[in-house]
Formats: C-alpha cells, structure tokens, sequence
C-alpha cells in the first residue's frame, strides 16, 4: 500500500526584503549574498503572525475536502513557538474547524522536527489505513539584525496531508537516521535568537549528508543515480549546493537543485519547513519532473539529527501542490525599506503574558494575532464577522 503526501498548502507573511539592498546596508558585496549564500529575498515577520497564525493559514490553503472525518492526528512541528507547555496544534485544529477527535501535538528538534512527523504520520497510516495525518512545519528564522545569520532568515509554514493512495509523493520505507550531540545551534529557553557557530553547523551538515547518504546506499543498495532529483534542508540555497556537490557531480540533479530552491531564494530560512518547500518548489519549477520518479530528501535539524528517504511521484501530482495559490502569495507581497523591516523586526509581540492588542494586518492572511489577554494570545480569522477578542 503506497502511503504519502496527499496535499500541500504553504504560507510565507506578507512582507519581504531584498537582499541586495540589505547588503548595501551592511555594507556587504550583494553578491555575497545572492551568490556566494544564494539568497534574493527574505521574507519578514509582523507582530500579527507567529507560528500558529501562520501554520493556520498553510491550513487554509489546502483542499478542505482532504480535512475530514477521516484525519486522526495534526502535528505541528517548529523550533519558535510561542507556548512553553500547550501545544501549537491544538490551536491550529481549533481555528482552522478541524475534527475534534484527533491526536494533537507538537514536535521540535530544530529543523529536524517536521521529518519526524511525516514519517510517524506515515507509520500512523499504514497501522490504520482508512485515517489521514497533518504535518505542518511553521517557523520564523530570525538571527538578528546585523547578525552574521541575518541574510539567512526567514518564515513560513507548510502544510501536508498524509494518506493511503497519497497523489503527491509516496514515501519509500527506507529513511536512515543519524543522532549527535553537538553544538552547533541551539536556542536556550528565554532567548530569542539562537546560539549558532554559523561555519561549524555548515560543516556538520556536510558532515551528516555524506555519512547518512553513505549509510543509506549501503542498507539500501542505491546509488545516486536512482535518483531524478535530491532534495535537502535549505538553511539558504548554497547549502544545498555544497551538500549535492558533496555526493555527486551530475548535471542533471544540480538543474534540479536550482528548481527546487527558487522558493527558498525568495522566502529563506524556513526552519523545518525548509525541506518541503525545496519540494514545493521543485514540483512547481521543473516541469520535466515526471510521476514515477524517484526523490531523495535530506533533513537536517541542528543539534543534531539527520534522516534520508525517498518517495515516488504520484499520477497527477501537480494538481495537488496549490501551484497557483503559492505563485500569488508571493506576487502580493509587499517589499519593505530596510528601515521598514528593522523597525518590524523589533516591534514584537514581547514575550511574557502581558494584555496587548495588535491592530489587524493589511493583508489577504485568513489568520492574524490580534493580540494577548487573559495571558494567552488570541487570533483573528477574516472569514468570522466576530473573532474572539473583538
Ligand atoms: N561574491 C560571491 N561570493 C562571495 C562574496 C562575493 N563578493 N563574498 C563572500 N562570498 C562567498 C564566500 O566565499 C562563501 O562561499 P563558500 O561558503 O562557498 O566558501 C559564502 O559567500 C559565505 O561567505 P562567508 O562564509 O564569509 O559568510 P559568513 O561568514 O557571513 O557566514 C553563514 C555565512 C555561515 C551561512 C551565516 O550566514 C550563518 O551563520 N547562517 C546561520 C547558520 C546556518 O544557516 N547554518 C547552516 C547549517 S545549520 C542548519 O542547516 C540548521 C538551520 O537551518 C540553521
């Protein structure tokens, strides 16, 4: 039984920057950051979307159809949540009209976390087939302003639907794992960005690519030739460059690389949802990608966990990927001066259970934080005349 992605909904907020004049700013070479880290545009985050708003919304851009009776179980998976305790998916069930009797939780380990989910929500339904999952990714990258990190920030959030007789992407049985302690970026409880050694994470990674690809080949008895295309966790797009340079020389798999990262080159770090939008972004990309291909894809969270597997094209494919929604969510995007984006990049919703209130976002996002009272945030919701709070 072919078990696997079904659908795909993504959201990115509505503001960006561009890269060139944040080099300019800083004083850097923009192509530094256009080539030497492959990085156009970055998205920024409001006050008015956090992870929930934003995975909500992911929500909102799937097909309701393949949200019913039958979903068993929602995960949410992110590294910048905004509860030490509750978890972020009961929230999202509740705005998005979700089916109450669901299992609903939350996975983190860094970028690692929604890999996690796809392949438990994949176990979950070859236990039970008549039930679907939900895997969401929801993130926001944020280093600092004038941080080394800085051009590799980002946010967005993907959302899958994983089912029998999935009509995206089947999912081999075959992911190899790899676990180790290591140092290379973490986030202590309290801070708001991370503690990151930007080159040794960059070498990690290559570090578990190579060894993990390696592993895979030997219990598997593949080679990378057996693949149409390899996917990988996109911090920013070179990574993926030095990563597939790291396995092979194909020209082919490299054409394919540069499809699958024109998204990430205008949304950036997405944190774990950075993987499957690499996906998102091959399928509506590379036309030439045809059901029945093999895809390889690498996840990488910090601290460390990597995993490889792979999955097939389904029949029909991109008529499940939202293509349309995706290349219009971006076309409205608004672009912000540099001082713009410095100014929203400090104006936050402060951490802590403080009352505020937000003023609602001029944008076309279904879900927004309104603000916080009686110590949790609330949400607003286009679609409802009345929203909790108003
Ligand atoms: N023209 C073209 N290329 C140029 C250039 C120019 N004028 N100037 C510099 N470059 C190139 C450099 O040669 C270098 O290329 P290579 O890596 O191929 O050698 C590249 O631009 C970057 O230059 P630096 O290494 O000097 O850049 P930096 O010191 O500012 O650091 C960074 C870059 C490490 C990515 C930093 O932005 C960072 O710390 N980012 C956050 C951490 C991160 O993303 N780590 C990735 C692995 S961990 C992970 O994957 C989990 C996660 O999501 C965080």
């Amino acid at each position: 039984m072919d078990i696997g992605i079904d659908a795909i909904g993504f959201y990115t907020p509505h503001y960006y920057v561009d890269l060139v004049k944040l080099a300019k700013a800083r004083g850097d070479d923009p192509d530094k950051y256009t080539i030497g880290i492959g990085q156009d545009q970055m998205a920024v985050t409001p006050a008015t979307q956090d992870i929930i708003s934003m995975a909500a919304n992911a929500v909102d851009a799937l097909p309701s159809a393949r949200l019913d009776g039958r979903l068993g179980m929602v995960i949410v998976a992110s590294e910048s949540g905004v509860d030490e305790s509750k978890a972020a998916a009961i929230t999202v069930a509740r705005l998005t009209g979700l089916n109450p009797w669901v299992r609903a939780f939350d996975i983190k380990e860094a970028c690692y976390g929604a890999t996690a989910g796809l392949l438990m929500a994949r176990d979950y339904v070859a236990a039970h087939p008549t039930k679907t999952a939900l895997v969401i990714a929801s993130d926001i990258a944020r280093y600092g302003l004038a941080s080394g990190g800085e051009v590799t920030q980002g946010a967005g959030a993907v959302a899958m639907v994983i089912s029998a007789q999935p009509r995206v992407l089947a999912l081999q049985d075959d992911a190899v794992a790899y676990t180790e302690d290591i140092p290379d970026f973490f986030r202590p409880t309290g801070m708001t960005v991370p503690v990151v050694d930007g080159h040794y994470s960059t070498a990690a990674y290559l570090n578990f690519v190579t060894k993990i690809v390696g592993q895979h080949q030997v219990q598997y008895h593949d080679t990378i030739t057996d693949y149409a295309a390899l996917l990988f966790h996109l911090p920013f797009t070179k990574m993926g460059k030095k990563a597939l340079a790291a396995l092979t020389d194909s020209v082919r798999l490299g054409q394919r690389l540069t499809a699958a990262s024109q998204l990430s080159r205008q949304v950036g770090n997405i944190y774990t949802g950075s993987l499957y939008l690499s996906l998102l972004s091959l399928l509506c990309h590379d036309k030439t990608m045809q059901a029945g291909d093999r895809i390889g894809l690498f996840s990488y969270g910090s601290g460390a966990v990597g995993e490889f597997f792979s999955g097939i094209l389904a029949p029909g494919f991109a008529d499940h990927i939202g293509q349309a929604a995706v290349i219009q969510l971006l076309a409205e995007r608004e672009e912000l001066t540099i001082p713009a984006y410095e100014q929203m990049f400090n104006d936050q919703l402060p951490l802590g259970d403080a009352a505020a209130a937000l003023p609602a976002e001029q944008s076309t996002a279904r879900f927004t934080v309104g603000g916080r009272r009686d110590h949790a945030r609330w949400y607003r919701d286009t679609t409802k005349s009345m929203t909790e709070g108003d």
